[in-house]
């Protein structure tokens, strides 16, 4: 089939190069042609394991190319996907402005019938809104449709999640279009849901807040462990086990960044203000999300006082492991707030530390974790990278001034690091 992909951020260049490794004949389109040239050039604007092997393959292969001509997508392709960004306005509602304007150009170019596909997390009421745009400006009187196809992929394990994703969702107007993306997809093998577009629009939102409302729910349950002297890790296991609850996304921590649970949580309250229903469940889920890191921070603070002069060492800067992304990483929060106490702070990420020299002033980018170690007064973990975990501790330790370990994702057994020498602070426990 040929397939045009408008946006090529994690979400489009992740299923654009899937489906060209699907045997379909995919054109990825951006308006940003620093990204094309890079793509072109086979380096990879993200960090994604995989990731370049595959886009390699498939170019060589002549079933992906990468271009900012909008109009050679459109007109080549029988369904168009948009994959551009929906960030969030200062009012929290999803900016649907790069959206709107690929309606513009898909109704300016295209030239005969056309599936068209919301990939990008939207809304609900963007199906019709995109329908309506693409009607109003189309300038050849062909037909369309307008479909909703969310995306359930994770940074980090994008492609695997791609290819053996727990279901597809495809929302539709009427069933002549349903068969023609079970077409494409049925070579995954995987469930399908066929819905109305509304209802997919909403399954996506639903279940990104519903994992958000997991993590606040476990951190809530955290605050309590801390005071009560249980152990948070123990608590999630046992409620893990329990089939219905299932033993995912119930990982204490400094609670949950990234590009997509803060906006989605914010984008789905603004709808359930829209229209007025109460969203208490909601408000609660992302205040306590925002208290993650101050209550940390205040703990580091209370432990290390007074912190004119400390040096604090950041483990992990990226919004969770195996990416480079650092949108709304609660890295970037908590420095902050210790650079405001005048603390000193040297920083390691195994990935995300070109991204970190462009966003992070005032801190040392150091070369590894034991290099963040020396002379500081206390290491901080804020991303659970594999490699965190297997640290020479004893080397560490040495390598400090002082002795505390302040582990904000819990990815040490308290008896090894207080062997190695190290005051350990985690979460949710004493
Ligand atoms: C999330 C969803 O998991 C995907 O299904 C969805 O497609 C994607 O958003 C999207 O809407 O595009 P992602 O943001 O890549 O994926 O990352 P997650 O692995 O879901 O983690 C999100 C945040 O929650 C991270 O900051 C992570 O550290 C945190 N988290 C996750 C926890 O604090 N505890 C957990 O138990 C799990």
């Amino acid at each position: 089939m040929n397939v045009c992909v408008i946006g090529t951020g994690y979400v489009g260049l992740v299923t654009g190069t899937v489906f060209a490794d699907l045997g379909n004949e995919v054109i990825c389109v951006d308006n940003v042609k620093k990204k094309i040239d890079m793509l072109n050039s086979g380096v990879m604007p993200i960090y994604e394991p995989g990731l370049r092997e595959m886009v390699l393959r498939n170019v060589e292969e002549k079933r992906l190319s990468f271009t900012t001509k909008i109009s050679d997508g459109i007109r080549k392709s029988k369904v168009i996907f948009i994959a551009v960004g929906t960030p969030p306005k200062a009012n929290g509602e999803s900016d649907l402005t790069a959206v709107e304007e690929v309606a513009r150009e898909i109704a300016r170019y295209m030239d005969d019938y056309k599936i068209i596909v919301n990939k990008s997390t939207v809304p609900v009421g963007t199906g019709n809104f995109v329908r309506n745009i693409i009607e109003k400006f189309k300038r050849n009187n062909c037909d369309f449709d307008v479909v909703s196809n969310p995306e359930f992929l994770k940074e980090g394990s994008a492609i695997a999640d791609c290819l053996y994703p727990d279901r597809i969702v495809i929302g539709v107007p009427n069933h002549h279009v349903a068969m023609a993306l079970l077409e494409l997809y049925a070579p995954l093998e995987r469930p399908m849901l066929i819905t109305d577009v509304e209802s997919a629009e909403i399954i996506k939102y639903a279940s990104n807040a519903f994992l958000a409302t997991k993590i606040s729910f476990i951190n809530f349950i955290a605050n309590i462990c801390e005071k009560a002297g249980a152990d948070v890790t123990l608590v999630a296991k046992g409620m893990g086990y329990d089939s219905r609850i299932g033993s995912h996304f119930l990982q204490a921590g400094l609670g949950f960044g990234g590009s997509c649970f803060p906006k989605d949580t914010l984008s789905l309250l603004c709808t359930a203000k829209k229209f007025k229903e109460d969203a208490s469940i909601l408000e609660s889920v992302i205040k306590l999300n925002e208290n993650r890191v101050p209550r940390f921070a205040n703990r580091i603070m209370e432990k290390l006082k007074p912190m004119k002069g400390k040096v604090i060492g950041i483990l992990g800067l990226a919004f969770k492991p195996n990416t480079d992304d650092l949108r709304d990483a609660k890295s970037l929060v908590l420095i902050r707030d210790l650079l405001k106490k005048k603390a000193s702070i040297k920083v390691f990420d195994p990935v995300a530390m070109d991204n970190a020299k462009n966003i992070l002033k005032n801190v040392t980018f150091c070369k590894n974790a034991y290099d963040v170690a020396k002379g500081a007064d206390a290491l901080v973990v804020v991303t659970e990278w594999n490699e965190f975990k297997l640290l020479n501790l004893d080397k560490l330790r040495q390598n400090m001034r002082g002795s505390y370990l302040f582990d904000g994702r819990n990815i040490y057994a308290r008896e090894r690091v207080e062997r190695a020498g190290f005051k350990y602070i985690c979460i949710g426990m004493r």
